[in-house]
């Protein structure tokens, strides 16, 4: 027996199986080595107004638990993505579903990015990473505030008619208490989780000079991530009752399911799929032939 397709964000996902953003470009990038059509869909890397750079190098680096990544949302801007990378997406995928990861320094930069790219028909969604740093107010991250993340959300929403996922972090005091902030000023649903906050020492006894990372710190993803995102999914799909994409630690099918029974509608692979991107498919298979 095959499954039926998830409808959700006002569009039809043949499976839930999504690639996570920030580990699969967009799209293109990944196109050589996995058959994006077979999946729900990608979210992209992150998109902001302005090109960036990115943090410096080393920019990842593994642990037991899962990885640490500082990339920096190193992203080619705005129009780089409008011009280029959004319609060859429009071009080669036909039944998998587009989601646009945006970040910016300022809460204007978000609805910029929204109103300039939500006339593209490839566009199902817009999910919104406010686990980032707010340049105007201090470097606190725009998730971490109710009243600014609801005057983010009306800026976007002003911007767009297209469904507004807000992508969180596990390391907010009370994550269901800010989704349901968030909902109340336009929020059509989440994605649970982004990484924690982290970083490792090259050896014993040296200096934070000596991180493992560029930055001197970095974000936790992979299997240490898995309870906290079912966690977090439950919490917030119960408190309000809206969609939500599960990320944070799949690698296995026992794993998207962890998630489904949490409250999640759709999920995302990002950390397995960097060591063998033939995960995400599999997982769709696997998800499609348990019906
Ligand atoms: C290399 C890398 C880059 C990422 N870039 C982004 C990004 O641009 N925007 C974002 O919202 N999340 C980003 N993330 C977070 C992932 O989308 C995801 O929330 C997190 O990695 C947890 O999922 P995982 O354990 O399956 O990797 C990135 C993660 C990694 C590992």
């Amino acid at each position: 027996m095959t499954r039926p397709p998830i409808e959700v964000f006002g569009t039809t996902f043949q499976n839930p199986i999504l690639l996570a953003s920030g580990t699969a470009g967009y799209g293109r990038e990944v196109a050589t080595v996995l058959d994006l059509e077979r999946l729900g869909g990608i979210v992209t890397k992150a998109v902001s107004p302005e090109p960036r750079k990115g943090h410096a190098a080393p920019r990842v680096a593994e642990f037991p638990g899962g990885m640490l990544n500082a990339i920096g949302l190193a992203n080619p801007g705005l129009e780089h993505v409008a011009a280029d990378d959004l319609p060859w997406l429009d071009q080669h995928l036909h039944r998998a579903r587009v989601i646009v990861n945006v970040v910016g320094n300022t809460i204007a930069d978000y609805a910029t990015v929204v109103a300039r790219l939500s006339p593209q028909s490839v566009v199902v969604a817009f999910e919104l990473n406010v686990s980032c740093p707010n340049t105007a107010r201090g470097g606190e991250e725009f998730g971490a505030d109710d009243a600014v993340l609801s005057e983010l959300l009306r800026g976007c929403r002003a911007a767009t008619g297209k469904p507004l996922i807000v992508k969180l972090a596990p390391t907010l005091s009370d994550v269901a208490r800010t989704a349901e902030s968030a909902a109340g000023a336009g929020a059509d649903g989440f994605t649970l989780v982004n990484t924690i906050p982290g970083t490792l020492y090259r050896g014993p006894g040296v200096s934070a000079a000596a991180s493992r990372l560029g930055n001197g710190q970095g974000g936790v993803s992979g299997p240490a991530l898995l309870p906290v995102g079912v966690l977090a999914t439950r919490r917030v799909h119960q408190r309000t009752k809206l969609p939500v994409i599960g990320v944070g630690g799949i690698r296995t099918i026992d794993d998207v399911m962890q998630y489904l029974e949490a409250g999640a509608s759709l999920v995302a692979v990002g950390t397995a799929a960097l060591a063998d991107p033939r995960i995400p498919e599999r997982l769709a298979e696997s998800w499609s032939a348990n019906g």
